[in-house]
């Protein structure tokens, strides 16, 4: 019920009130009549200036507060000043929105807190491992290794060296993530045949595939368009990071599968494995920066948890999707598309 509304029924409640007493005591119409109007309208107008003194005006200056703290300035500006038709009800419905509102950006706020504490903690022990080791093949070569057993001392510096390659990769990883994040990545795009890039992928990757006896087939239909406007390069790091992926977390014997789908307006590439899977809990994670799932790190496959965030950055850096679905025991695939030409 508006404002107004309200108190005309409460001076109608009067007014039929006052009407009604009098004419118990007045054997005329006219009379009650005439007090009915002029209570009606008396009470009208007091019961009004009561309200709009003391609670309307107070009300809508609220309101406009509210609308105006909402809006912000340039977009009140624009706006220019209006005239609010019911102050009350308008205030409790952009207090209730302004509730649900900031109780989303908490809850967004909360979640990136966890994420920025999760994040230094992976960091903090990437750069750990790699750093303690080295600490510790230093300071056996300073105390005298070297000396006494050269051959040893030769082994602990390669180690040690090793160690240091891995950190500048990580180094590289994170800098090439910041880089893609902030748009700072110029993509060269161009047209080449995704089934060539393929080819020639897997020939780069085979020799880590025989470590573990896991071979890596194409499939794609054959006669299909297959040409597709990107930048080469970065989509062969997209490869190249889920062929890795697929022999690290794949079975020894295992198999791994490309295939290429055209679309309409796309070419889909799938990477499948057959190889534990990931668990639904963390499906949603991997391609977040640094997440390892837990057995991962527990049998100590090599990585840093970079390789699927910057596979991620790369595809949607072309305005592109990638996506992962997986099953326990029977294996994992992670698709993305690229523009067709
Ligand atoms: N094909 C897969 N099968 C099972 N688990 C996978 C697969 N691909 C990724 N994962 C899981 O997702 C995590 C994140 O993968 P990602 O490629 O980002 O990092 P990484 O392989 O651990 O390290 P990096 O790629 O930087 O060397 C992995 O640690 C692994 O637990
Ligand atoms: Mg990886």
């Amino acid at each position: 019920m508006s404002f107004r509304l309200f108190i005309l029924s409460i001076s109608g409640v009067f007014a039929f009130s006052a009407g009604m007493i009098s004419f118990f005591y007045e054997s005329s119409w006219l009379i009650p009549v005439l007090i009915f109007l002029f209570t009606f309208i008396l009470s009208f107008l007091i019961l009004n200036a009561v309200f709009e003194r003391f609670i309307y005006r107070r009300i809508s200056s609220i309101y406009k507060l509210i609308h105006n703290l909402k809006l912000g300035k340039e977009l009140k500006d624009a706006l220019g000043d209006q005239v609010y038709e019911d102050p009350i009800a308008d205030a409790e419905k952009q207090v209730r929105d302004w509730a649900s509102e900031k109780h989303l950006e908490i809850k967004k706020l909360k979640e990136m807190e966890r994420f920025r504490k999760e994040f230094l903690s992976n960091i903090t022990h990437e750069f750990q491992t790699p750093l303690f080791a080295i600490q510790g093949y230093i300071e056996a070569l300073q105390e005298g290794l070297l000396e006494e057993d050269e051959e040893l001392a030769k082994k602990f510096l390669d180690k040690a060296a090793n160690n240091l390659d891995r950190l500048t990769y990580l180094i590289k990883d994170l800098n090439s993530i910041y880089r893609l994040e902030s748009g700072k990545t110029i993509l060269n795009k161009e047209k080449f045949d995704i089934i060539k890039l393929i080819q020639e992928t897997i020939h780069y990757m085979e020799d880590n595939a025989k470590q573990k006896n896991i071979s890596l087939l194409l499939r794609t239909k054959p006669k299909s368009t297959t040409f597709v406007k990107a930048d080469k390069n970065k989509v062969q790091q997209v490869l190249i990071n889920l062929i890795d992926n697929s022999i690290k977390y794949g079975k020894k014997g295992g198999t791994t599968k490309l295939y290429v789908f055209p679309l309409i307006e796309q070419i889909l590439i799938e990477v499948t494995d057959d190889g534990h899977g990931i668990e639904e809990t963390h499906l949603a994670r991997i391609f977040e920066r640094l997440y390892r799932v837990e057995h991962s790190r527990a049998r100590k496959v090599a990585g840093s948890g970079l390789g699927l965030s910057i596979a991620k950055h790369i595809v949607e850096a072309h305005q592109q999707n990638v996506h992962a679905r997986s099953t326990i025991g029977i294996g994992t695939t992670i698709s993305f598309t690229l523009e067709k030409v």
